[in-house]
This record gives C-alpha cells, sequence and structure tokens, in this order.
C-alpha cells in the first residue's frame, strides 16, 4: 500500500486484493457480529462532493464494527470556505481520528492527503482520476457470481474518459488476468494516455470489434462513431484484423458494466451514441450469459426494466459497499491481520 493508504487501485498486489475480498465475504456472511473490532475507533468522512453509497456505506461499516464516524461533506461547512489550506485541514482532521475517507474533485487528491496525513487515507473518489474502493465492490460481485477473477471478459461501457470507476476496476481486472470490452459513448472514449499506460503496465494487446461483426454496435441507438475494442492478454486466436472473421465466443461478455454520463464534469452525451442496455438486448445470444453491472447513480443507461431481472446485480453491487468497506478498515488499521506476504 502506499504510505499505508489507498489512493488508487496501483497501490494494491493481487494478494492485498484477495484479502480484503475473502474478510469482506466473512463480513457479509454475518453482517451484524462484528461489533467490538472496531470500538474505540473514530473514522472520518470527508466528502467534499456529493455521495450516497460510498458515504453510507463506509459510514456503516464502522458502526457495525463498533467504531463512529466524524463528518464534513461540503467546504461551504468547513473552514476551507474561509481559506484554510487542503493540507492544514488534512492535518487538522488527522488529530481527531484513526482514519481518513476522502472524496474530493481533484484527481490526486487523496494521494496529496496521503503524504502528509499522520493517519491512512482511503480514495473514495477523486475527480475523474479513480474510485479504488468501488472496484473492489464490482470485484466482489464478480467473485460472487463466477467464483473465479481471472479468464473473464468485463465490457465497460458509456463515459470512460470521465467516470473514475472505469478506470480503477479496469486496472483492478488487466490486474488479476481478465479482457476488458471498452463501448464507449461518441467522444467519451479512454485517453490515449490512459490506453497507452493499460497497455504497457498489463502487457495487454488490443482487438477492434466492428460492431457489424459482434453484438456490441445493438448497445447503440443508432449509427455512432465509437467502436468497441478488447483489452487481452496476448493469445492465439484473438490477434485477427478486420478481414478476418472475429472469434464471436471469446469475444462475449460475461459481464455489461454500464457508466453514466458525468455531465458534472464536461462530459455531454449524444443520446444516438451513447451505449444502453434494455431487455432486448439481454435476449440476444451474444449477451445471454451477461450480467448487468452498474456502479449507480444511473440515469438512462440501464432501463428500469431490468431490475428484476435475473442477471441484473447493481443493487448487490451496492449492497457489497457494506462488507468491502469493513474489511478495509480492519486491515487498514491492523485489526485484522493481512495474509498475503506482500504487505505491511
Ligand atoms: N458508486 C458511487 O460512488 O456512488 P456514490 O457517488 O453515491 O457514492
Amino acid at each position: 500500500m502506499y504510505s499505508n493508504s489507498l489512493t488508487e487501485m496501483g497501490d494494491l498486489e493481487i494478494g492485498e486484493i484477495m484479502d480484503i475480498l475473502a474478510l469482506a465475504a466473512e463480513f457479509k456472511a454475518n453482517i451484524r457480529s462484528h461489533r467490538g473490532v472496531a470500538s474505540g475507533l473514530l473514522m472520518a468522512s470527508l466528502f467534499l462532493e456529493p455521495s450516497t453509497r460510498t458515504r453510507g456505506s463506509f459510514e456503516a461499516a464502522m458502526k457495525r464494527l463498533g467504531g463512529d464516524t466524524i463528518t464534513t461533506t461540503d467546504f461551504k461547512t468547513s473552514s476551507m470556505e474561509k481559506g484554510e489550506t487542503f493540507d492544514d485541514s488534512i492535518r487538522i482532521w488527522g488529530n481527531y481520528c484513526d482514519l481518513i475517507v476522502l472524496r474530493h474533485e481533484e484527481s490526486g487528491a487523496p494521494r496529496a492527503a496521503a503524504n502528509i496525513s499522520s493517519v491512512p487515507i482511503i480514495n473514495a473518489g477523486d475527480g475523474i482520476n479513480e474510485h479504488p474502493t468501488q472496484a473492489l465492490c464490482d470485484l466482489l460481485t464478480l467473485k460472487e457470481e463466477f467464483g473465479i477473477l481471472e479468464g473473464l471478459n468485463i465490457a465497460i461501457c458509456g463515459d470512460l474518459r470521465n467516470g473514475r470507476t472505469v478506470h480503477s476496476l479496469a486496472y483492478g481486472l488487466l490486474l488479476l488476468g481478465n479482457s476488458v470490452t471498452f463501448v464507449p459513448g461518441t467522444g467519451l472514449d479512454l485517453t490515449e494516455g490512459t490506453k497507452k499506460y493499460l497497455r504497457e503496465h498489463f502487457g495487454s494487446v488490443i482487438t477492434e470489434l466492428p460492431p457489424s461483426q459482434v453484438g456490441y454496435g445493438d448497445l447503440y441507438e443508432g449509427d455512432c462513431e465509437a467502436k468497441a475494442y478488447m483489452f487481452h492478454k496476448p493469445r492465439s486466436g484473438l490477434e485477427f484484423d478486420h478481414k478476418e472473421k472475429i472469434i464471436y465466443t471469446e469475444v462475449r461478455p460475461d459481464a455489461l458494466y454500464f457508466t453514466r454520463c458525468q455531465a458534472e464534469r464536461g462530459s455531454s452525451a449524444n443520446q444516438a451514441g451513447y451505449p444502453k442496455v434494455n431487455l432486448n438486448n439481454l435476449e440476444t445470444e451474444f449477451f445471454s450469459r451477461a450480467i448487468v453491472m452498474h456502479p449507480l447513480p444511473r440515469l438512462d443507461e440501464v432501463s428500469v426494466l431490468l431490475d428484476d431481472h435475473p442477471r441484473s446485480r447493481y443493487f448487490k453491487q451496492a449492497a457489497n459497499g457494506v462488507p468491502i468497506r469493513m474489511a478495509l478498515i480492519c486491515l487498514m488499521l491492523g485489526l485484522k491481520p493481512w495474509s498475503s506476504a506482500a504487505t505491511l
């Protein structure tokens, strides 16, 4: 971990991710039976951007463990409104608690906080950069579904440029040996810098998936310029060019992970060029094994008619926020031991 903090997915090694998921599964099996584990400890939840799930589940997690929370949810109600610097604020909050959970509009703010804080920092979402604890909720949901976390193909759809959950989940999936198919909204693709980083860091190759040959084109209402493409480990059978036939079964997704258009960060959705899922899509053969995921909140990219569908998992993802965050709090505060050799 970075300075005993979790500022981005890259701070975690595979063994640490597995420890978090395993402990979360233990907590989830009996979520009401762990009061006392964090008795006497305080968590500060500093949410300087709006949140329902992340703040609610972190605070629920700390209280389920018998600890308590102090909070601020707005610059305007803190002395930063009077001109106090971010650094000074973090130093002060660190005097009052054992752990700081920070959501901030600026990319890199949790890393900056970790450099000066006297207590561990957890990134609860920083600008367009990352949301690592959401990725852990997503990974737990996938593990519960498939039993394993490697060799899957997860299609991440929507606002790939500004969706921070996208970046953390893609990193985690590639680290664990999965393929990731990106299905961008028009003008909302990953930046070239992010693609280069993922390609070089994980040794992945990119295969373009022409909409005419695979089902991803059906997720758009109209013709659009955006093209799906798959990051995967080099292996025989998937290195083809557009003239060759795509190996259909290899590019079908195990999960469709949708994200909303991040209007508050300047994204705008061309309705015809933004991928969405409805009942008809799930009934096609191409998507017949895919579960539907979304970090929420959603707009209209996942139809409410899917809420009771047997393959919808987005409310389960949100519910997994509590055991995941209980596990993180315990491991990061030393209340439960890391089992992986790579840890602190
Ligand atoms: N998934 C997520 O981060 O939701 P909130 O913004 O409500 O915390």
